[in-house]
């Protein structure tokens, strides 16, 4: 790959990059190459996911994390870990178990956390603990799981109530003082008023929490955007801001781009619409003193927007929503980045 990678340029500038990485893929020579020369941080995309790591009750299978881990290791590169409560990516028996009562559902909680934060520390610094734990107002996402309050209606909410949120924090905490536990959410970047809303909610979670002293300390903008929503930054920046207020630091844990309905004919348009939204949305970003920027994959190729049913399109073309095109080029949003974090001193 001709030049310095994006973990590079970001490094200058004081900022982490990376992306989330597939364990069975990384025999493939070119995309391993890919991971190398961009990313100095890892995450993740399946392998720390509960399904992945305790597929039946006390069975855990640290073995493809451990392929991320010895990569990461490798290379000098960072892992962080994603997703320790997550209403996705739950095998069967867990979902038995939390409709078993709290008691229940509160032990397999302390097993898990017992058994993969011992087993990735020290080399883990930094997990997502709670994912997507704040419902949607209802809008733009496919994902309409119901609500009850301001909370998604999941088995954790169900078994253990609002507090489960707290509680997986806390536990965390016990486990490890040392760790990084992040909050990670998504739809937060539009200037819509379903993000408006969401903003408010999940800046609510956090103020609640902070105020009952929870030890949370990041919170994961996973920046799935969408050019769909419009965006403009005042009215992110000013919640970005409210976040940093709380104490707690940002992250962009996730970012791709799912391409509007009408797309121009030519690539290069397309790319143009990608690489302004990520210029814009990163920058903002970075401005409110976020450090850590990771894509959801590299290429285009390696995308769950083109991989994935439920957010893949359906005319027939594919989204070109991260930085590497299908063949590995580097695209508009590469160079957007890059600008980005180069904007930032690096
Ligand atoms: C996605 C993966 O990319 C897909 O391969 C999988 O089928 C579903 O999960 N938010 C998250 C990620 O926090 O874990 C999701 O990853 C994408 C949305």
């Amino acid at each position: 790959m001709p030049g310095e990678g994006l973990g590079a340029r970001a490094r200058r500038a004081g900022i982490l990059f990376g992306t989330a990485v597939d364990s069975g893929r990384l025999q493939d020579a070119g995309y391993a190459r890919q991971i190398q020369a961009e990313a100095r941080l890892l995450v993740p995309e399946w392998e720390g996911k509960w399904a992945a790591l305790q597929p039946e009750e006390g069975r855990f299978d640290f073995a493809p994390l451990g392929t991320l881990l010895d990569f990461a290791s490798r290379h000098g590169q960072q892992l962080r870990g994603h997703a320790l409560v997550w209403h996705q990516a739950m095998p069967a028996w867990l979902t038995t178990a939390l409709a078993s009562g709290p008691a229940r559902s509160h032990g397999v909680l302390v097993a898990h956390l017992d058994a993969v934060l011992a087993r990735t520390a020290p080399a883990i610094r930094d997990w997502d603990v709670v994912n997507e734990a704040v419902a949607n107002p209802g809008g733009p996402f496919l994902d309409e799981t119901p609500a009850i309050g301001e909370l998604r209606d999941t088995p954790w909410l169900r078994a253990l109530g609002p507090d489960y949120v707290a509680l997986a924090f806390r536990l965390a905490r016990e486990r490890d003082p040392t760790l990084r536990l992040t909050y990670n959410d998504y739809g937060l970047e539009g200037d819509t008023p379903f993000a408006e809303e969401k903003r408010r909610r999940v800046l609510r979670l956090l103020r609640r929490m902070v105020e009952a002293k929870v030890p949370v300390d990041a919170l994961g903008l996973q920046a799935h955007l969408q050019l769909d929503e419009p965006f403009r930054p005042e009215p992110f920046a000013a919640f970005l801001q409210e976040v940093r207020s709380l104490g707690l630091a940002l992250l962009v844990t996730e970012l791709d781009v799912r391409e509007a309905r009408a797309i121009p004919a030519e690539l290069a348009a397309r790319d143009a619409l990608v690489a302004t939204r990520v210029r814009a949305v990163v920058g903002t970003a970075l401005e409110a003193g976020c450090r850590t920027v990771l894509t959801w994959g590299l290429s285009d190729r390696d995308s769950w927007l083109v991989r994935d049913r439920e957010v893949a399109r359906r005319d027939g073309a594919t989204h070109r929503g991260l930085p590497l095109d299908a063949e590995g080029r580097r695209k508009p949003m590469w160079q957007a980045l890059a600008d980005a974090f180069a904007g930032r001193g690096g």
